[in-house]
This record gives structure tokens, C-alpha cells and sequence, in this order.
């Protein structure tokens, strides 16, 4: 018998006995396998080979059919590329795998990546919007979607999720994020980790995931991109790097370094960051790859040469080196001069050659080649239905006075705005499989959702900013809105035309797709001048209006909060947003998505967040102004939209809070129950959410913290009890020595359908 046969029967033996202990065998014998397997592709390879596995360069401009004499096909036949990203199609993929298999001495499979964000070619929301869904299965089944979409057409690793937390709406890709939150964003980075990889990945319908930014990229200095962070550790560790932990402990195959400096060294090059605290101190134990150049940039950050940085990129963890060939083509060199070790170079192969085995690319490097999959997978009927679906979840009703919406599906309706008909915008950033014609515009889910029930107008009313150099920065890689050449006023008086005959009017507005994401960072967060022009002359004609807002970041909306009867917050729902928000406007699905970042009363109040501290000198609460106390002379601290806020079309009401107990022991919980009641008309869903606040610890405490939720549906007139269990791992943080610890002592407990709006209870950590 063989050792694989023996640890078989093994295996056979313990599952008749017990169950709960065959996990553990057959990953044990699986990475016995694993590791036998590369001993022995490692002793055939040469140190160049190795060199050539960290290689991650650019696709390039490959075209089906001459993948052989692209650029990039002789550094694939010589061994010195261990994967592509961004080439979209199985017949493009299989050629350039064909290049590896058939030329290469070693037959070494490509991983190939892609930025598979919100969707594949059927589009989820942005993951901010995503983040305002609240219920983990929504959020794990888009991202099963996108993989089994991604895998159909030749992809097997997915730079997804991005998990860095972010205050600051300044920051464009505070879009690409869950939000301001580390217990939300962590949930939200387990549930996508789990719908990339499922249980199992080396299924053909599943792909590796790899987190990102590594760490802390959302706390750029001025909301600036690429900008420094710097902050003390015990904030990292207790607000910032909790959602990359999280997918580390959700199993993610690989993590992506961020381009940002954290305590005046890179990311990138952060020993600390990447060998002590992600591999020591997490155990992670899949590949580190580099943002986009990441290691030719030190060179600007100022630490060195190429070589230099890229030899420090290496020896502090980096295994895999995104597009800038620093380690390809200095390696060698920094060897000889003893900068670099071998036990380095072969710890980063290894890992490597792991993750091509984990996807199952050693037995069928075709593996996710599968053109008939290609084929019935993509973009189908079902996968749409469900992203309609899961797009309405993330819709957040900011405003509803005196019940305009839902809207009847019949008179006239006239809809305007410059993203009313935008149907190459309605996918957001960061889509790059989409087809941005085939999405579902404004105008033509509203269309198809009244059919001949009402009649809808349309307008467009204004440009999207009067600077056409703005729209242009804001319209890039095909995201356009057909700038409109005529005169401003002429354009404005004719969508006033058409409002005059309508009953209401809808007003597609706010930003546009490339207004967020990367590089597009913004110091004047309101909606562009010229739309807020639009929307005042809407309001002049006295009809009834709905802001449908378009946005990838929290807006400073003070004056439409004011002024606007209705705001239907739609962040950019995907492919099928326009349907949608249809569904919505017109009540046949009642919006419940809740904030996971603070609206603020506007940008002079950033960072504005719910879990800050309390200070010594608080402001009690409704008494602002107060001199020598923590407020501002000309607007009080409070938020335009608070953390966990959202509207429905029917009213929720909470019991008091009831704890099982009023003080536990470490060992113990505390059961705390609220009775949530639909006091409204319409069914609806609300999301119940607990908050805990450490009332005295040795270090200072958040004023509040998230600490469970949980999305309920309930129909008019009826009521549930919700109870959370508390445990002491819910009152731990890290303290001053970055112990993870709970500190006996008074807590309080909070339990609401937002941050602002709570119940209160006390107990006592003995
Ligand atoms: C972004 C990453 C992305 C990478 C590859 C970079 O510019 O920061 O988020 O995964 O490009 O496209």
C-alpha cells in the first residue's frame, strides 16, 4: 500500500468514528501532496525560472489569434511569467496559456487575474452601495456570481475584496469599499471571500481571491490618492485593520500590498506590515502580490533605486511583482551582492506554485477554459434577475416627506437629468468585463416597469458640470454622457418644458461613474453646480420632485435636504440599476438600505464618523454652540446622514432594550432583545443593529461601536423579537500594548435602526 492509499483508508477509518476530525486529515494529506509535488518541480527549476514565477506583467495588447507574437509571448516561453491579468475571453486565455504549456521548458500553468470588483459582465452596485445591503447573503451570492461568470471565461483570481476603510468622501475609491466600519467591513470581506472561493478551489466555478489594499489606503492624508497615512497602531489595529484580518481568516488566497507609505515606509516594502503582523501574527499563508507598479514607485517615495527597491519589496514579503518587472530584471544582481537570499526567493516561488496547484492548474491547466461554459454563464437571464434583486437592496432612502414615493404608474412622469438616459454610467468604477451599452439606463427601466401604465417624459436639463474639462476627467474609458453643446439655458428651459406637463418629476442626478474610483478624488463633495441650477428650476415649477442620486461617495446634500420632498440614494446599482430603481420608485420593492458611511453637513466636518471619541470637553447632545467645548461656531457636529441610516416606505418602532442579565463574567453572555414593530402600511425589511460602548477602559473608547446586526422582514402591522447574544469576544479591543483584551467594568448597549437613533441598556463585564 502506498502512503496516499494509506492515509485513505486513515481517512475512511476516522470518518465512521468522527465526523468532525476528517477535515483536518485531508487537508493535512492534501498539503502533503502539495508539497511533494513542488519539492520536485522546484529541484528541476533554474534560478531565473523561479525569478520568473514572481512576474506579473501587463497583458499588453493582446489580439486572438496572435497571442505568439505579442511582446509578451517570448518572456512566457523563456519561464519568466507567472501570470497575466486583464485579458477577458477563454479564446485569448487558452492561446496564452498554450504559450506556457506548449514552449515553456517546464510546462508552468499562468494564473490569470482580473479586477472582478462588483460583478463580471453582469454588474452588482459599487461596493459601497453593496455595503448598504446588510445581509451577508446577498453580498456572498454576488460575488459567486461574479466568479462563476469571471471562471467561465478563463479567469481564476480576482483582485477582490477591497476592504480598506475609509472617512473621507474626498477619496474616490471610498466607492470600491464597504464603508466607514471594521466589524461591517469585515463581515462584508468574509462573505466575499467565501462567494469567490467556495469550499473548493480547484472548482472550475471558482477563483482565488485576493484582498486588497494591504493596509490602511483608505486613510490617505487629504482624501488625495496615493497619499501618505500615518496613524498610531493602536487605531490600526483596532478601526483599520480588522476587514484584511478577516480575510485572511476566511481562508483568501492571496493578499495585494498598497501603494501607500504606513509609518514612513511603503507598504509595499513594510516587513512589519507583511512578514510580521500578516504572516507571524495571522498566520496567512498565501502570496503577497504589489499594486500596479508598486515596486518601481518606492523609487519616487524615496528609498532607493530599483534595485534597492525592489530587493526591499522582496526580503519584507512580497512574493509577486504587479506590471513593473523590479524583480525580474534585478534580482539576479541583488543575489550575487548578498541583498537578497535564495530561502527568499524560494519561499515566494513556492507560493506561487501553491496557489496554480490550489485552483487545480497543474492537472488541467484549461481548467477555466470552457467555451460552452463561456457560452449559457455570462451575463445570462438568471444572473441579471438576481443582481435587479440585489441592486434594489442597496438603494438608500435618505428622504420621503409627505409620502411622494412611491410613485402610481400612471399620468406623467417627467424624468430628467443628466443621468437619466446614461446607460454607459449605470455600472459605476471599476467594472472593466462589462458591457456598458448592455446595461438598463433610467429611462428604460422606467419605461418597462409603467409599459403603457404612464407616460414618461424626458430631458436632460444640464451637462453634468458646466467645465467640460471636469465631464471629460469624469467620462473616461467609454463612460460618457454625450455632452449636450448647446447653451446652458437652453437646455435647462426645456427640460422646465417638459416638467410643466408632468404630475412629478424625477431628477436623475449627482455623479457620474468616473467621478469615484481610482485618481479621482474630489474637494468640493456636493452635486456640480450647474445640476443644483437643474434641480432649484425644478422645484420652482412646484410640482412634486424625486432626486434619483447617482454617487460613488457620501455627498454633502444640506440644502437638498432642505429643499427636495424625496432623495432615492442609488449609489450605481450594475448592469440592471435602471430596472431596479424602477422596482423602487414605483413601490414594488420598498427600499431598505442603511449607510455604512456618514453624509456630512458638509466637507469642512471630514473625517466625520460614528464611532469617534468622546474627548474630554464633548458637546452634550442637542447644545451646540458651546464655547469651550468640541464644535465648530457655524455648524454643529452632527452628521446630515448619521452611520447606518436609511428609510422605508413603511415605519419601524423598537421596544426597550431587555438584557438576560446585568452583569456576566468573561465566560458568560448577555442575551439583549428589543421588539421591532412595522407601525407602517407596506411590508418591509429593516436592519436591527446593535452598538456597544466600553464605558471606561485604559485606553480611551469609540463613543460607540457596531457589534451585530441583523436584516428583518416584517409585515405591516406585525411585530419580532430580535436578540443578539453578547460574548466577551464582543467587548475586546486592543490596548496600548496592542493586547487584544476586555477590561471588566460598565458597558452600555444600543440597539437601533441607525447609529443616532437608539434604546440604551448598561451591564458590568465582572
Ligand atoms: C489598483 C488595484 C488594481 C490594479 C490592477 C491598480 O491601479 O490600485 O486596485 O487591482 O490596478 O488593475
Amino acid at each position: 500500500m502506498n502512503l496516499p492509499q494509506k492515509l485513505l483508508i486513515g481517512l475512511l477509518i476516522v470518518a465512521s468514528v468522527n465526523l468532525a476530525a476528517q477535515a483536518p486529515q485531508q487537508a493535512k494529506s492534501d498539503s502533503y501532496r502539495m508539497k511533494t509535488f513542488i519539492d520536485g518541480l522546484m529541484k528541476r527549476m533554474t534560478l531565473d525560472e523561479k525569478i520568473g514565477q514572481l512576474n506579473l506583467p501587463g497583458a499588453g495588447d493582446i489580439t486572438t489569434g496572435q497571442a505568439s507574437s505579442s511582446d509578451i509571448a517570448k518572456k512566457i516561453e523563456e519561464g519568466k511569467v507567472g501570470g497575466l491579468f486583464n485579458i477577458k475571453s477563454v479564446a485569448k486565455i487558452k492561446e496564452v496559456q498554450k504559450l506556457a504549456i506548449d514552449k515553456s521548458r517546464l510546462k508552468i500553468p499562468l494564473l490569470f487575474g482580473m479586477d472582478v470588483i462588483h460583478g463580471y459582465e453582469t454588474v452588482f452596485p459599487i461596493p459601497l452601495g453593496m455595503s448598504c445591503i446588510w445581509d451577508m447573503k446577498l453580498v456572498e451570492r454576488s460575488a459567486r456570481i461574479a466568479a462563476q461568470e469571471a471562471s467561465a471565461d478563463g479567469i481564476n483570481w480576482t483582485f477582490s475584496p477591497m476592504v480598506d476603510i475609509s472617512r473621507d468622501p474626498r477619496w474616490g475609491r471610498i466607492s470600491e469599499g464597504s464603508g466607514e466600519d471594521a466589524y461591517l467591513g469585515s463581515e462584508i470581506a468574509k462573505a466575499m471571500v467565501r462567494g469567490y472561493q467556495g469550499d473548493d478551489l480547484s472548482k472550475n466555478n471558482t477563483i482565488m481571491s485576493c484582498v486588497k489594499h494591504y493596509a490602511l489606503y483608505g486613510a490617505a492624508e487629504a482624501g488625495r490618492d496615493y497619499n501618505t497615512t500615518d496613524m498610531s497602531r493602536q487605531r490600526m489595529f483596532n478601526e483599520y485593520l480588522p476587514p484584511y484580518k478577516a480575510a485572511v481568516d476566511a481562508g483568501v488566497g492571496s493578499v495585494m500590498a498598497s501603494f501607500n507609505e504606513i509609518d514612513g515606509v511603503p507598504a509595499t516594502a513594510n516587513k512589519w506590515l507583511l512578514s510580521d503582523v500578516l504572516r507571524k501574527q495571522w498566520g496567512f499563508k498565501g502570496f503577497i502580490v504589489t499594486d500596479y507598479t508598486g515596486i518601481n514607485e518606492m523609487v519616487d517615495h524615496g528609498i532607493g533605486d530599483l534595485q534597492t527597491v525592489s530587493a526591499r519589496a522582496l526580503m519584507a514579503g512580497i512574493d509577486m511583482d504587479m506590471v513593473g518587472e523590479g524583480i525580474l530584471t534585478t534580482t539576479q544582481k541583488s543575489l550575487k551582492e548578498g541583498k537578497v537570499t535564495l530561502a527568499q526567493i524560494d519561499a515566494a516561488c513556492r507560493r506561487i506554485l501553491e496557489a496554480k496547484y490550489k485552483l487545480g492548474l497543474f492537472d488541467d491547466p484549461y481548467r477555466y477554459c470552457d467555451e460552452n461554459r463561456a457560452k449559457s454563464d455570462i451575463f445570462n437571464d438568471a444572473n441579471r434577475k438576481e443582481a435587479q434583486a440585489i441592486a434594489a437592496e442597496s438603494f438608500v432612502l435618505l428622504k420621503n416627506q409627505g409620502e411622494v414615493l412611491p410613485l402610481k404608474k400612471s399620468g406623467i412622469i417627467a424624468l430628467i437629468g443628466p443621468l437619466a438616459d446614461a446607460t454607459e454610467n449605470m455600472t459605476g468604477t471599476w467594472s472593466v468585463a462589462a458591457n456598458f451599452s448592455k446595461s438598463v439606463s433610467v429611462i428604460n427601466g422606467m419605461k418597462a416597469v409603467v409599459g403603457s401604465n404612464a407616460k414618461i417624459l424626458y430631458a436632460k436639463g444640464s451637462n453634468l458640470d458646466e467645465d467640460s474639462l471636469i465631464e471629460q476627467r469624469a467620462t473616461m474609458f467609454g463612460k460618457t454622457l454625450r455632452r449636450d453643446k448647446r447653451p446652458a439655458d437652453e437646455i435647462l428651459q426645456e427640460a422646465v418644458n417638459v416638467a410643466n406637463q408632468a404630475g412629478v418629476i424625477v431628477a436623475a442626478l449627482g455623479e457620474s461613474a468616473e467621478m469615484s474610483g481610482e485618481a479621482s478624488s474630489r474637494t468640493n463633495i456636493e452635486i456640480p453646480g450647474i445640476q443644483k441650477e437643474l434641480l432649484k428650476a425644478l422645484l420652482k415649477t412646484g410640482k412634486p420632485v424625486v432626486l434619483v442620486l447617482f454617487t460613488g461617495r457620501p455627498l454633502a446634500l444640506t440644502w437638498e435636504q432642505q429643499n427636495v420632498p424625496a432623495i432615492l440614494n442609488v449609489w450605481f446599482g450594475g448592469s440592471e440599476a435602471g430596472y431596479a430603481i424602477a422596482d423602487v420608485l414605483f413601490g414594488d420593492i420598498n427600499p431598505s438600505g442603511k449607510l455604512s458611511t456618514t453624509f456630512p453637513q458638509n466637507i469642512g466636518q471630514v473625517p466625520v464618523f460614528y464611532n469617534h471619541k468622546n474627548t474630554g470637553r464633548p458637546l452634550p447632545e442637542g447644545k451646540w454652540f458651546q464655547k469651550f467645548r468640541s464644535n465648530y461656531l457655524d455648524v454643529s457636529n452632527d452628521p446630515l446622514y448619521p452611520f447606518g441610516y436609511g428609510l422605508s416606505y413603511t415605519n419601524f418602532s423598537y421596544s426597550d432594550i431587555k438584557l438576560s442579565s446585568s452583569s456576566m463574567n468573561a465566560g458568560q453572555k448577555i442575551t439583549a432583545s428589543v421588539t421591532v414593530s412595522n407601525t407602517g402600511q407596506r411590508d418591509g425589511k429593516e436592519v436591527v443593529q446593535l452598538y456597544i460602548r466600553d464605558v471606561v477602559g485604559s485606553s480611551t473608547r469609540p463613543v460607540k461601536e457596531l457589534k451585530g446586526f441583523q436584516k428583518i422582514e416584517l409585515r405591516a402591522g406585525a411585530s419580532k423579537t430580535v436578540s443578539f447574544d453578547i460574548t466577551v469576544n464582543d467587548l475586546k479591543y486592543y490596548n496600548y500594548g496592542l493586547k487584544y483584551v476586555a477590561e471588566p467594568g460598565d458597558f452600555k448597549v444600543f440597539i437601533g435602526g441607525n447609529s443616532r437613533d437608539v434604546k440604551e441598556a448598561s451591564f458590568k463585564l465582572l
